[in-house]
């Protein structure tokens, strides 16, 4: 298993590209279950979450070319042999649930194992199935797998989110749109990944409308038909890396950011004291003189500051001056990367949903372990503020959602390597 060697080292400077959004690219490439034309989605990023459900969507059938290295994904679904979604790949990554609703509107039945995913607290699927239930379809869960049908085809229906979830969103618009009638989906998720999404769909012949606002309205189509979509900036990376110069100091700009997509983020970076400015090409941040201050985060679905920025947040928090409170609203268990941190110097405790981070002076380089996605990009950012070396362990979490972080790094004067193993 590869480790990632880090010496902390000063300040960073340089510039950063941002690549396509992961979440955003995993909702992207089930929407081509939904036709029988070609979608062709451009500005993908290279991550093995997106070879994941490249295999997934292949063991249906489907035809999945990555092109231009990785980054200009060509799909098919013109013959769909499966509608089975096997637990083999499904286990790997808890995004595959987003092939239910496709599958279902425009076969009429599926089989789709119960996902896993990020060990990040309970994490259920009621509301997918819910929704999808709304809509008239058949479920029964058996052997691990919802077994769902809807013979007639789906239905339009008004379905009230009793918990604002992003995945169920998205499972409910895709199956939306080849429904008969209209669909309102309400207390929907607002997230800059489902706003593109409406946008790809509507490329295909889809008539939605409200994306980005709670209320969501769709009136079903017989049929999609193919498109050409780009995959939003990846608005978790970019807040990523932003912390990098506002842990070690320094200057860098993050090319193809954006302000609207991390708003309640940028907003407590200017509270700490780190000045973010929007450039032709993106946005620079810079972190010049003396420490940065305590803020308190708490985590919240979109506009929100968002519970995959919460690790990082935490990381830069580690060397503030005073007391920072974190509350994670989104997922319980998500303070893992918190005992690791320790290991590093910092001052954590965690009670249930709050972190108390007490900002100690320095942290120093220590052996540490990544328990998830978010949480091994945090230790590395801790690590590079660090005294000494670091190596953290279990890296192929970190592989699932960044594209050539030790390249990125590196090329802002970091001194990170990857340890082959
Ligand atoms: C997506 C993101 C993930 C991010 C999360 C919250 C992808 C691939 N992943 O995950 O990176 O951390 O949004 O911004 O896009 N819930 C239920 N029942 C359900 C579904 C969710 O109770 O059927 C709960 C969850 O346990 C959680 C909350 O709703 O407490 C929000 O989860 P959700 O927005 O669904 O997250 P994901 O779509 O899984």
């Amino acid at each position: 298993m590869d480790s990632i060697l880090v010496r902390g080292n000063g300040p960073l400077n340089g510039q950063i590209p941002i690549a396509g959004a992961k979440n955003a690219c995993l909702t992207l490439m089930p929407a081509t279950l939904l036709t029988d034309e070609p979608l062709t989605l451009t500005n993908a990023p290279r991550l093995s979450d997106i070879r994941t459900m490249t295999q997934l969507l292949g063991s249906l059938g489907a035809e999945v070319a990555s092109l231009q290295g990785g980054q200009v994904l060509a799909l098919s679904s013109h013959q769909i042999a499966s509608q089975k979604a096997d637990y083999e790949i499904v286990r790997k990554m808890r995004a595959s649930i987003l092939v239910l609703g496709p599958l279902l509107a425009r076969f009429g039945h599926a089989e789709v194992s119960l996902p896993g995913g990020c060990a990040i607290g309970a994490r259920p699927v009621d509301l997918h199935l819910k929704a999808l239930e709304a809509m008239g379809a058949d479920l029964d869960l058996r052997d691990g797998y919802v077994h769902a049908k809807a013979p007639g085809g789906l239905k339009g229906a008004v379905f009230d989110f009793p918990v604002v979830s992003v995945g169920a969103t998205e499972n409910a618009l895709m199956a939306a749109t080849l429904a008969k009638g209209t669909t309102v989906l309400k207390n929907a998720a607002r997230e800059p990944e489902i706003v593109d999404l409406a946008r790809c769909l509507r490329r295909m012949g889809a008539q939605i409308e409200g994306e980005g606002t709670s209320t969501i309205t769709i009136q079903g189509v017989d049929r999609l038909g193919g498109a050409t979509h780009p995959v939003v900036t990846d608005r978790i990376e970019l807040g990523t890396y932003m912390l990098a110069p506002a842990i070690c100091g320094g200057e860098v700009e993050l090319l193809g950011g954006r302000i609207e997509l991390l708003g309640a983020f940028c907003e407590k970076l200017d509270e700490a004291g780190i000045s973010v400015e929007e450039t032709a090409a993106g946005l620079k941040v810079s972190r010049k003189n003396g420490r940065i201050r305590a803020v308190d985060v708490v985590t919240e679905p979109f506009p929100g500051f968002p519970t995959d920025l919460q690790a990082q947040m935490m990381a830069l928090l580690c060397t503030a001056e005073g007391t920072s409170i974190l509350e994670e609203k989104i997922f319980e268990n998500r303070f893992m990367h918190a005992p690791e941190l320790s290991r590093m110097g910092a001052r954590i405790e965690v009670h249930g949903g709050h972190a108390t981070v007490h900002g100690v002076d320095k942290l120093r380089g220590a052996p540490v372990m990544a328990t998830d996605l978010r949480a091994s990009v945090s230790l590395i950012l801790a690590a590079l503020a660090a005294e000494g070396e670091t190596v953290v362990s279990r890296v192929y979490h970190l592989d699932r959602g960044y594209e050539r972080v030790e390249e990125k790094l590196s090329a802002c004067g970091a001194l990170i390597e990857r340890i082959e193993g």
